[in-house]
């Protein structure tokens, strides 16, 4: 029996107005699509805006539903109509952030599983990390350079993938 201890690597910065710039902007444009979000059920509203190597920019926001698993987490609707407006361009990166009606929101947002998941996907569907901005509405935000960092030993299956 080996004992493996794994670590992960990523940036803290101490607030987002350090980040590089390409970086600081994705993130505000992530924070301005918290706008956009529908939240009447928790009132967390999160924002993403994804990065293409073409340059395009695509913004997604949580929407949710009555029937609670109906709903759609902000990382996944950015994906999802980046990839669908722009098939076959790659994704460069991925900004998340969001605000609160009843707190401030002071932490980096870190992605959810099942997020972290599909972004999984299309960093092997282009084969090419994805890098990966976390803020809150203030305080320190994270960089952090795949998703690999995030999601260690991922489900990796190349049997399922057809050539
Ligand atoms: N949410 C996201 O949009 N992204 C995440 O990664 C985690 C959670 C949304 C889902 C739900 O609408 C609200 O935040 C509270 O969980």
């Amino acid at each position: 029996m080996k004992h493996i201890v794994q670590t992960i690597d990523f940036q803290e910065y101490l607030s987002s107005a350090e980040l590089p710039g390409q970086d600081r902007e994705l993130l505000e444009t992530a924070r301005a699509a918290t706008l956009t979000s529908y939240a009447p059920y928790s009132h967390y509203h999160v924002g993403a805006a994804v990065r293409l190597t073409g340059g395009q920019i695509v913004t997604g926001s949580n929407q949710e539903n009555i029937s609670f698993p109906a709903g759609l987490c902000a990382e996944r609707v950015a994906l999802f109509a980046a990839v669908s407006q722009f098939p076959g361009i790659a994704i460069e990166a991925i900004a998340i952030s969001a605000r609160a009606d009843n707190f401030d929101v002071t932490e980096p947002v870190p992605p959810c599983g099942m997020c972290r998941q599909a972004i999984a996907e299309y960093e092997m569907k282009f084969n090419k990390g994805i890098r990966i901005i976390l803020g809150g509405e203030t305080g320190k935000a994270l960089v952090i350079d795949n998703m690999e960092q995030l999601l260690p030993l991922m489900f990796r299956e190349k049997g399922l993938v057809k050539p």
